[in-house]
C-alpha cells in the first residue's frame, strides 16, 4: 500500500487532529503517503475540493499540531446516498486517479452510514470520535425502538453491523467524550458558587443528542441532579428533590442531557417551538422547558417566602454549556488516546482490513 486518505466527518471534537497526526505517524513509519480530503464527504462529493498531501517528504507537517482543537482538514455533515451510483461512481474514479489505495474516516454514526457505499469500491475504515460518546448506541435494536420518532433514519443492516461488530464496541469510551466531560464537569463547578451565592437553582443544559454519557460525565463537577434522556422525566420526584435539597442547602445544581424526554417520551426541548427572523425553527431547548415547568409547579409562594429579600432575580435559571464542549484544546487523555486510534486506523488499512473500526 502506498497512498491513503483521511477526512474528518460530522461535528467535530478537540481531538480530531490528534487522530489525524496518529495516522500520519505510522503512515511515516511504514512509508504511506496520505492524502488529506478537506471537508469530510463534501470533500469527496465535490471534485473541486482540493486535497492536501499531509506527509510529503515522510516528515510531519507543521500545521498538523495533535494539542490543537479542531481540525485542519475541516468537516461537514454530508454523506453520500447509496442510491446515487452514479455519484459514487465519480468518487471512486476520482480516488483511483489519485492512486488512493484506502480511506480512513474520522467519524461517529453518521460516518459509519457514509463509509458504507465507499467501503465496496476501495478498503475504508473508521477512527472513531464523537463528544456524544454514543459510537454505535443508535444501532442497539431498543434504543432504536425508543428513538422511532426521533431522526434516526439512516440505520446500518443488520450484516453490515455484525460485519463491524459494532454491538461488541459500544463500551468504550470515544476520543472528544473525555474533554466534553472536563469541559461540563468545570461549567458545574463554576455555577455552584454563583447560585450559591445567590440562593438560587441553576439548571445547566449539556450536550449529547440522545445519549446520557456527557450529563452522566458531568458528575465529576458534582451537581445535585443529573437527568439523563433514557430515563423520562419523573417531575414529581424532581420537585420534591428539589424542595428537600433547596431547604438542605439553599441552592440547587441541576446537569440536564439536551434529548430529555417526559414521562410520554416527548422530548422537552422540542416542546415549544418559535421562529428567528429568517423563518427558521427555534425550539427553546430542554433547561429552558423544564424551568417553565418547575416555575408552574412551585408556584410563587415557595421560593419567594424562602428568598425574602432578593426580588432581582428569578429563582431558576438556565444556562447552555454548548459548542465550548466541542471546543478548544483536547485533554491529555483524548490526545494519546486518539493519537494511538489514528496510528491504528493505518495499521488496519495495512494488514488489508475493510469496514473495520480501530478499537
Ligand atoms: O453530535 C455532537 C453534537 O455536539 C451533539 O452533542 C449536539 O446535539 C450536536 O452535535 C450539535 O450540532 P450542531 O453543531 O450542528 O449544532
Amino acid at each position: 500500500m502506498k497512498r491513503i486518505a483521511i477526512l474528518t466527518a460530522g461535528g467535530d471534537t478537540p481531538a480530531l487532529n490528534a487522530t489525524i497526526y496518529g495516522a500520519v505517524e505510522r503512515a511515516n513509519a511504514l512509508k504511506i503517503e496520505v492524502y488529506g480530503i478537506i471537508r469530510g464527504y463534501a470533500g469527496l462529493v465535490d471534485p473541486r475540493t482540493p486535497h492536501v498531501r499531509l506527509n510529503p517528504l515522510f516528515t510531519t507537517i507543521p500545521e498538523l499540531d495533535p494539542c490543537k482543537g479542531g481540525t485542519l482538514l475541516g468537516a461537514s455533515r454530508t454523506y453520500v446516498d447509496p442510491a446515487e451510483s452514479e455519484l459514487l461512481g465519480q468518487i471512486g474514479s476520482r480516488l483511483k486517479k489519485l492512486g488512493i489505495e484506502g480511506l480512513i474516516c474520522v467519524g461517529g454514526d453518521g460516518t459509519i452510514n457514509g463509509m458504507q457505499p465507499l467501503s465496496e469500491m476501495l478498503p475504508c475504515v473508521l477512527a472513531p470520535k464523537t463528544i456524544d460518546n454514543d459510537l454505535g448506541l443508535n444501532y442497539l435494536d431498543e434504543v432504536h425502538e425508543w428513538n422511532e420518532a426521533g431522526d434516526r433514519k439512516e440505520l446500518l443492516t443488520k450484516p453490515q453491523r455484525e460485519a463491524i461488530q459494532l454491538d461488541e464496541i459500544i463500551n468504550f469510551a470515544t476520543p472528544g467524550y473525555a474533554t466534553a466531560c472536563f469541559v461540563v464537569a468545570q461549567g458545574m463547578e463554576r455555577i455552584r458558587t454563583t447560585a450559591e451565592s445567590h440562593r438560587r437553582i441553576a439548571i445547566v443544559e449539556v450536550m449529547g443528542r440522545d445519549s446520557g454519557y456527557i450529563p452522566l460525565g458531568s458528575a465529576y463537577g458534582q451537581p445535585d441532579v443529573i437527568l439523563i434522556p433514557e430515563v423520562p422525566l419523573d417531575m414529581d420526584r424532581l420537585e420534591r428533590r428539589i424542595a428537600e435539597l433547596y431547604d438542605l442547602q439553599k441552592h440547587v445544581v441541576i446537569s440536564i442531557g439536551e434529548g430529555i424526554v417526559d414521562s410520554t417520551g416527548h422530548q422537552l426541548g422540542a416542546a415549544h417551538k418559535s421562529f428567528d427572523p429568517a423563518g427558521n425553527v427555534v425550539f427553546s431547548g430542554a433547561a429552558e422547558e423544564l424551568k417553565r415547568m418547575l416555575v408552574k409547579r412551585f408556584g410563587d409562594e415557595f421560593f419567594d417566602s424562602r428568598r425574602k429579600h432578593e426580588s432581582g432575580d428569578s429563582a431558576i435559571f438556565t444556562r447552555k454549556v454548548g459548542h465550548t464542549q466541542r471546543g478548544g484544546r483536547p485533554i491529555l487523555f483524548d490526545r494519546f488516546y486518539a493519537t494511538q486510534l489514528g496510528g491504528k486506523t493505518v495499521d488496519l488499512l495495512h494488514q488489508g482490513k475493510n469496514n473495520v473500526i480501530a478499537t
